[in-house]
């Protein structure tokens, strides 16, 4: 199995002048919200969307360097998705993120909202001063699409009849937005033709899908140890994902748990067992496999280069992945 470490090995250098970068572009305005961002920068993450924003960036500069532009667009990108994960852990109540307490565990949920915030609001000054109005509307998109990503699913919580399209909407919203977009925000910078700039986008789409997807499945074959987050939270919590939606589909009994939320005693461990032992585990595999797929096709007109075998060896990755 490909490792991050060697996938990103050509923007390693890049990544690592983006870690130093948004530590300080944090600012110490106010001490609390510091150490909260603070907090979460320093654990650090795959950092997989910045990623794909410098393979891309490479992948259209045709052997030039990236602009500051292109780092900034970076930077943001990771700004955002720390923002979101900050609140997601709230809405949550999830106390482990990147195998450190969260925000709201180690401070308070309101300090935690704040931070989030504070993080959203940063982004968008920076995304201003990028200067290029066509990626504030993409990135800000992106910021709307988050928040309706959480709301979606707070909707269908414990709702036995979400359709897998309504579950992949929701997905678009929560994770596949923000890579979609910056990775045709890269393009935009690029001054790549709209063709390109809409097979980036595509390309990100699907590549976000399948990650979310494969996050799912995770949830459910992880340990909170090797995934630095809590696993086993999403089905108990409501969170309907792909795995229980086929498994539902073999074992219909799996609903009147849903139904009732788990209220009786062994409820929970005997559908999670009903889960594991489905075909639905392996039918999501196949679901995320066909977006990665999708998503390497839509690199067929970048012209080929080492960094464009990056990203379509990202989407193999995406696919088999153990955390
Ligand atoms: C977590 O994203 C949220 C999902 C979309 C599943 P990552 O798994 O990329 O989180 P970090 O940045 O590596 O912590
Ligand atoms: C993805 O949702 C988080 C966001 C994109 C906001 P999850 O709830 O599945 O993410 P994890 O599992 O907490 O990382
Ligand atoms: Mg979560
Ligand atoms: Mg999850």
């Amino acid at each position: 199995m490909t490792s991050t470490t060697s996938l990103f090995a050509s923007v390693e250098a890049d990544l690592e002048l983006l870690s130093k970068n948004l530590k300080e572009l944090i600012g110490a305005r106010h001490p609390i919200l510091h150490a909260a961002a603070e907090h979460l920068f320093g654990a650090g993450g795959k950092r997989l969307r910045p990623a794909v924003v410098f393979l891309i960036s490479r992948a259209t500069m045709d052997g030039k360097d990236v602009t500051a532009r292109h780092r900034r667009l970076a930077e943001i990108t990771e700004m955002i998705h720390t923002a979101s994960l900050v609140h997601d852990d709230v809405v949550d109540e999830s106390s482990l993120r990147r195998g450190v307490p969260t925000v709201n565990s180690s401070f308070d949920n309101r300090v935690a909202v704040l931070a989030g915030d504070f993080l959203f609001a940063q982004s968008s000054w920076y995304l201003a001063n990028l200067d290029n109005l066509q990626v504030v509307k993409l990135l800000s998109q992106v910021i709307m699409d988050l928040a309706e990503g959480e709301i979606l699913q707070g909707l269908n919580c414990f709702g036995a009849d979400l359709s897998m399209e309504a579950y992949l909407e929701k997905s678009y919203f929560k994770t596949a937005s923000l890579i979609a977009n910056s990775a045709k925000a890269a393009g935009v910078l690029s001054d790549m033709s709209e063709n390109i700039q809409e097979d980036l986008y595509q390309y990100g789409r699907n590549l976000g899908l399948a990650f979310q997807i494969v996050d799912d499945i995770l949830d459910f074959t992880g340990s909170e140890d090797v995934l630095g987050k809590p696993a086993a939270s999403d089905m108990r919590s409501g969170n309907l994902t792909a795995p229980v939606l086929y498994a539902m589909e073999e074992e219909p009994t799996l609903k009147q748990f849903i139904d009732r939320e788990f209220s009786t005693e062994g409820d929970w461990e005997t559908a999670l067992a009903l889960v594991r032992n489905s075909q639905g585990i392996e039918r999501t595999r196949t679901l995320a496999s066909h977006h990665a797929k999708l998503a390497v096709a839509s690199l067929q007109s970048l012209p080929s280069s080492p960094s464009r075998q990056s990203l379509i060896d990202l989407a193999d990755y995406v696919v088999s992945r153990i955390y």
